[in-house]
């Protein structure tokens, strides 16, 4: 009761103490400014410390704009504060401390004012402090409208990089009077805010050609105040951009970055900062590779990713293998991005074998170069070469020199040791590869080889050897005593029918062939007889009388062109023999009968007469000279039967024609009654096989009679038939004779000088 009482009597007291008067900011004391927020708090200080210690604080007082809102009477201890700042406790201050603080909170808009405090001491003079607080009212949320006065909400597009960007950021109310800024992340792009025609609404219209950068995080803000941040819209832009980094990095199947053929990589495209997702495409050159890629896509980072599985093969090697981020949704040209790279794509060495130089391509003469390239293609680069013959490596120091792991093999002279076939290898870091081989084949000219010439049957060889095959021969032939012959072939073999003239001695032979590369350098020479040549000694002979003088007869023997009868007589002085005389033998029968079933046919010779002691030589000959003469001796049987008969006066011209009527006469009667005989016969039986043996004539009949029961019996005679001997015999074969009776040719030559004869001969028949 009693402290009411004093308050009121407080109150009483300042409203007479206290002079209507407005507070003059600086004349009746300092007034320092002071911000706050509408809807914060804000506290006035007033310093109420007397200036000395015996003065004392009496009254304090708070005006807003000259009116009191609150006092504090120091004597009494009694607070008051003004309806207006009513029990909402808005007002609160504290006087327990220094300086006296009055604290205002929940503040509005109309608590902008001029505030003062007056300070009454009991001694000291009143002091009076200014506070001029400005309640700060912020602005409404930023808002857009765009050229046509429509509102955006928070999002714009699309457009394209480069195109402007024309909207207004509007802001309503905001005490002062907010400042409008559009930024794009931190960077301010325009300030230049402005009213707008609508009232206590700010805008500032933005003009701003887009980029990549400035698109990003476009914002708006608006800021009266330091005492709080701005208050932000954002804005998104949706803008098509082309993507600004590509990039290729292997992943798997490589060292580095290089590559091996045929080994499978994997390499990684990351395509940055595309909108929309771009395509990412590969290529290799020109070839654009669908099959071993896919495609990932990250929206928030903006980024695509793509695999390519690639198998390099060699040609690769050097190729440029492309990944290109295309964004479909933007013109061409500006869509897309690639990156290269290069590919290094190693692999073990490609191989090839070649022959340098002239000519044919694995041929090479004797003496000449031969030089040889590994030709090769690797990646990295050949390390080493070597070189195999035969499938065998050629190590060095030998017939291939000291050179023998470098690229080229070069033999500087090459013989024939040196043809085989050849292959190379070369390696490199990847492997070793082998080449396919090649023959080479050493030419050389033609050269003799054993015996040089041969004789084979009635050929001559020339033994010559040479690459290639020699294909002509030179001959030059001599034989003895005559004319040296030239002659050509293209064989090796040399018939000795192409060689005229006898050949019954020896012959000169002398070959030279020729290959086309070289002629030869030594000729072959050799000097032959071809006595081997000569037919053999007549087997099957014998003598007979015929026709009034005596006959050699034989069976022919084979490759004989004529034969020789000699006849060789004894000396009736000194008991030795000489010959008498010499000819041919004729054939006995034609040629038909030889070819008539495979019966032997006969040569015969007229011996003319023959006396006891007499030999009968037959030889076979042909153009090599005759065989040695089979010697024969007449028989006493045989002798006897060639002298004079009885009858031999039937053969007087008169008494033969008689005679021969006569048994002419009774042969007709006889054989007349033996057909009758045998008509008769045979009628009742068949008659018995008779063997007939036609077309012979009676020498061959009588021969064939008699070859069963007398064997011929063969003479070998020690005496040959010597090369003077047979002079002369060669130069005409001898016919055939078809009649009945052989032809006698005689021809006599004298008996040679040297020959002398031994009579140690066995005789025949
Ligand atoms: C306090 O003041 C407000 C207006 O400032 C008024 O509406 C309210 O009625 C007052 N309250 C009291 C208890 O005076
Ligand atoms: C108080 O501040 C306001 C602006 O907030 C100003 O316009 C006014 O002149 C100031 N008054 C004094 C007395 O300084
Ligand atoms: C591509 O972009 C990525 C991420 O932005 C960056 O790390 C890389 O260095 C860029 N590459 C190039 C070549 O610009
Ligand atoms: C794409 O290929 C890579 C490599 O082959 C593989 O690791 C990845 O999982 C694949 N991604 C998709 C989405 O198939
Ligand atoms: C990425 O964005 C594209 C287009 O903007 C959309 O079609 C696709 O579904 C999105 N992908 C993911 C994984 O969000
Ligand atoms: C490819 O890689 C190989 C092996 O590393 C190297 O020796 C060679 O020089 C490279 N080639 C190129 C063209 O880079
Ligand atoms: C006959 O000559 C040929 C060819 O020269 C030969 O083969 C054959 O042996 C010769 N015959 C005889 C018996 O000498
Ligand atoms: C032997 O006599 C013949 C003539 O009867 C004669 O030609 C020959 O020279 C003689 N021979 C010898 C060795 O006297």
């Amino acid at each position: 009761m009693d402290r009411r009482m004093r308050v009121s009597a407080a109150l009483i007291f300042m409203t007479i103490f206290i002079p209507i008067a407005s507070f003059v900011p600086g004349t009746d004391g300092p007034v320092s400014r002071q911000d706050a927020l509408e809807g914060g708090s804000t506290s006035l200080y007033c310093d109420s410390t007397p200036d000395t210690i015996n003065d004392e604080l009496m009254l304090l007082v708070w005006y807003k704009d000259n009116v009191p809102i609150y006092s504090f009477d120091a004597r009494i201890g009694i607070e008051w504060s003004s309806a207006s700042f009513n029990t909402s406790n808005r007002l609160r201050a504290d006087v327990g401390q220094q300086p006296t603080k009055l604290v205002i909170s929940d503040l509005r808009g109309d608590d902008q004012a001029l505030y003062h405090c007056r300070v009454d001491f009991l001694q000291a003079p009143t002091r009076n402090i200014g506070v001029n607080l400005t309640v700060i009212v912020l602005p409404s949320q930023p808002f857009f409208l765009d050229e046509l006065g429509n509102k955006v909400e928070n999002k714009i597009g699309p457009y394209h990089e480069g195109d402007t960007l024309v909207l207004s950021c509007l802001v309503i109310g905001g005490r002062p009077p907010p400042r409008i800024t559009w930024y794009s992340g931190e960077d301010l792009v325009d300030a230049s805010d402005g009213i707008s025609d609508i009232p206590s609404v700010r805008e500032n219209e933005l003009y701003l050609p887009l980029t990549r950068d400035n698109a990003q995080s476009l914002s708006c803000r608006a800021s009266n105040t330091h005492l709080t941040p701005p208050v932000i819209t954002a804005l998104e832009i949706e803008l098509y951009l082309s993507a600004y980094n590509v990039s290729i990095h292997w992943v798997r199947g490589t060292y580095g970055d290089v590559l091996q053929a045929g080994k499978p990589a994997v390499a990684r495209c990351i395509a940055h900062g595309s909108y929309p997702p771009p395509d990412v495409l590969w290529w290799l050159d020109n070839k654009h590779l669908t099959q071993h890629s896919n495609q990932s896509v990250n929206n928030s980072s903006q980024t695509a990713i793509s695999y390519l599985e690639l198998t390099p093969s060699v040609i690769d090697n050097g190729a440029t293998l492309a990944c290109i981020a295309t964004n479909t949704v933007m013109a061409p040209g500006r869509d897309s991005k690639a990156d290269v790279v290069v590919l290094n794509v190693t692999y073990s060495p490609i191989v090839e074998i070649i022959k340098e130089g002239d000519g044919r391509l694995n041929e090479v003469l004797e003496l000449d170069q031969l030089h040889l390239t590994c030709d090769t293609k690797a990646n990295p680069p050949v390390e080493n070469y070597i070189w195999y013959f035969n499938d065998i490596e050629i190590r060095p120091n030998s017939i291939w020199g000291t050179e023998t792991n470098n690229q080229a093999l070069i033999i500087e002279e090459a013989d024939r040791k040196h043809a085989g076939r050849y292959s190379c290898s070369a390696s490199n870091s990847v492997g070793e590869t082998r080449s396919e081989f090649i023959s080479i084949i050493v030419y050389y000219p033609p050269e003799c080889i054993s015996s040089g010439i041969s004789l084979i049957k009635e050929t001559l060889k020339c033994n010559v050897r040479g690459l290639p095959e020699p294909d002509t021969f030179f001959w030059h032939i001599q034989p003895s005593d005559e004319e040296m012959q030239h002659l050509t072939t293209g064989s090796p073999i040399l018939p000795l029918s192409q060689i005229t003239g006898t050949l019954s001695h020896t012959i000169d032979a002398s070959c030279e062939a020729g290959n086309g590369i070289a002629s030869q350098e030594k000729p072959c020479k050799k000097v032959f007889t071809l006595e081997q040549l000569r037919p053999p000694q007549p087997q099957q002979c014998d003598l007979a009388y015929e026709y009034k003088e005596f006959q050699m007869r034989c069976v022919p023997v084979e490759n004989a062109t004529h034969y020789e009868v000699s006849v060789w007589r004894m000396s009736t002085s000194n008991a030795s023999l000489f010959l008498e005389r010499r000819g041919a033998m004729g054939f006995g029968v034609s040629q038909a009968l030889a070819q008539g079933g495979g019966v032997p046919w006969l040569v015969r010779g007229p011996l003319g007469t023959l006396k006891i002691g007499d030999e009968v030589g037959a030889s076979a000959c042909n153009r090599y000279g005759c065989s040695v003469a089979l010697l024969l001796r007449p028989t006493e049987n045989l002798l006897h039967a060639a002298g004079a008969p009885w009858w031999k006066f039937l053969l007087d011209r008169d008494v033969g024609i008689s005679v021969g009527a006569i048994v002419l006469v009774v042969v007709f009667i006889t054989s007349t009654t033996l057909l009758v005989r045998l008509i008769r016969r045979s009628r009742s039986k068949p008659p018995a096989p008779v063997i007939q043996v036609l077309q012979l004539d009676d020498v061959a009949r009588d021969y064939l009679d008699t070859i069963g029961e007398h064997k011929v019996h063969a003479s070998h005679s020690l005496r040959s038939c010597s090369s003077g001997y047979s002079d002369g015999s060669g130069e005409s074969a001898p016919t055939v004779d078809r009649r009945r009776k052989p032809r006698t040719i005689w021809e006599y030559d004298p008996p040679p000088p040297d020959v002398t004869l031994t009579l140690h001969r066995e005789s025949a028949v």
